[in-house]
C-alpha cells in the first residue's frame, strides 16, 4: 500500500508493543520509518521492516533526555530529509501501588518519561515540521488520561497530562499545518500490560471490564494512530481518541 508513499515517520518506544506495530504499519503502508527506542531490541523492528521490503532507521533515544531527542529527529531528518509523521508512544507505567506509599524516585520517573518526554518530542518534532509546512503528531495516552485510575496515580497523571499538551499544542500550530491528537487505549495485550497483571490469570478479568469483552492487540491502536496521521483526518486536531473498547463510557 502507498498511502504514506512520500511520507517520513518517527515512533517512539517502537522496539516493543503499540510503537512496533504502528512502526510496522506505516512501513507497510509506504513510509520511512525512524524505529527510535532506548531498547537496543529496535534494532530488530527496523531490519523486520527491511526484511519486508521497507525503509527503516533504528535509532536509540531516551526520551527523557533532550539532548538525546534533539539527536534522534537529526539523525530522522539526515537519514530521510524530513519528518511528517512522529508518534510519540514511548512510555512506562511500572507501578500499581496506593498513592499514599509512592516512592519519589518512582513518581520522577514516571514524569520523566511519560510528560518530559512527550513535551522534549513536541517540542523538536514541532520545530522541524515548521521548517518544512507541517505534519501530524500522536501522542499516546491512555484510558488513565480520561478517567482515574485507583493504584496508579501517578501513571493517571502523567496521561491526562499528555491529553493537556495535546490541546495546548494542537492550539498552537493549527494555522501553521501541524495536527496533534492523542491516542487513549483501555489494555493492550503488551509486555506493560503482563508485567503490571503479574498473574497472567487476571487478563480475563481485565477483559471483562471491557465492554467489548477482550483486551485489545496492539493493531487495534495502531490502527487508530495511523487513521490520526493520515490525510483522511486532516481536519482532526486536539483530539484525545479512546481506543477502549468502550472502557470510560461505562
Ligand atoms: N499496554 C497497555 O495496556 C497500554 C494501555 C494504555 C496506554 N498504553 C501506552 O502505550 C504506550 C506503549 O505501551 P506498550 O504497552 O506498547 O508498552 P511496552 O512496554 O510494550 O513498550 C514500550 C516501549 O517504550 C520504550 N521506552 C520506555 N522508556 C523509554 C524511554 N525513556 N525512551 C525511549 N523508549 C522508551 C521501551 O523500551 C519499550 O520498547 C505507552 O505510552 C503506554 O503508557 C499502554
Amino acid at each position: 500500500m502507498t498511502q504514506f508513499a512520500d511520507k517520513v515517520a518517527l515512533v517512539t518506544g517502537a522496539a516493543n508493543g503499540i510503537g512496533r506495530s504502528v512502526a510496522m504499519m506505516l512501513a507497510e503502508r509506504g513510509a520511512r520509518v525512524v524505529v527510535a527506542d532506548m531498547a537496543p531490541a529496535g534494532e530488530q523492528t527496523a531490519a523486520d521492516i527491511r526484511a519486508a521490503g521497507g525503509q527503516a532507521e533504528f535509532v536509540r533515544c531516551d526520551v527523557s533526555d533532550g539532548a538525546s531527542v534533539a539527536a534522534m529527529v537529526k539523525a530522522a531528518v539526515t537519514s530521510f530529509g524530513r519528518l511528517d509523521i512522529a508518534v510519540n508512544n514511548a512510555g512506562i507505567d511500572p507501578e500499581v501501588a496506593p498513592t499514599a506509599t509512592w516512592e519519589e524516585r518512582t513518581i520522577d520517573s514516571i514524569l520523566a518519561v511519560n510528560v518530559k518526554g512527550v513535551f522534549l518530542c513536541l517540542k523538536y518534532e514541532i520545530e522541524e515540521m515548521l521548517r518544512t509546512g507541517g505534519g501530524a503528531i500522536v501522542n499516546m495516552g491512555s484510558a488513565a488520561g480520561l478517567v482515574g485510575v485507583a493504584n496508579k496515580p501517578a501513571y493517571t497523571a502523567s496521561k491526562h497530562a499528555v491529553v493537556g499538551l495535546t490541546k495546548a499544542s494542537a492550539l498552537q500550530y493549527a494555522s501553521q499545518g501541524i495536527a496533534i491528537n492523542a491516542v487513549c487505549p483501555g489494555a493492550v495485550d503488551t509486555q506493560m500490560l503482563a508485567d503490571n497483571l503479574g498473574d497472567p490469570g487476571l487478563k480475563d478479568m481485565v477483559a471483562a471490564n471491557h465492554p467489548i469483552g477482550r483486551v485489545a492487540s496492539a493493531n487495534d491502536i495502531a490502527e487508530a494512530v495511523i487513521w490520526l496521521c493520515s490525510a483522511q483526518a486532516s481536519y482532526v486536531t486536539g483530539h484525545a481518541l479512546a481506543v477502549d473498547g468502550g472502557l470510560v463510557i461505562q
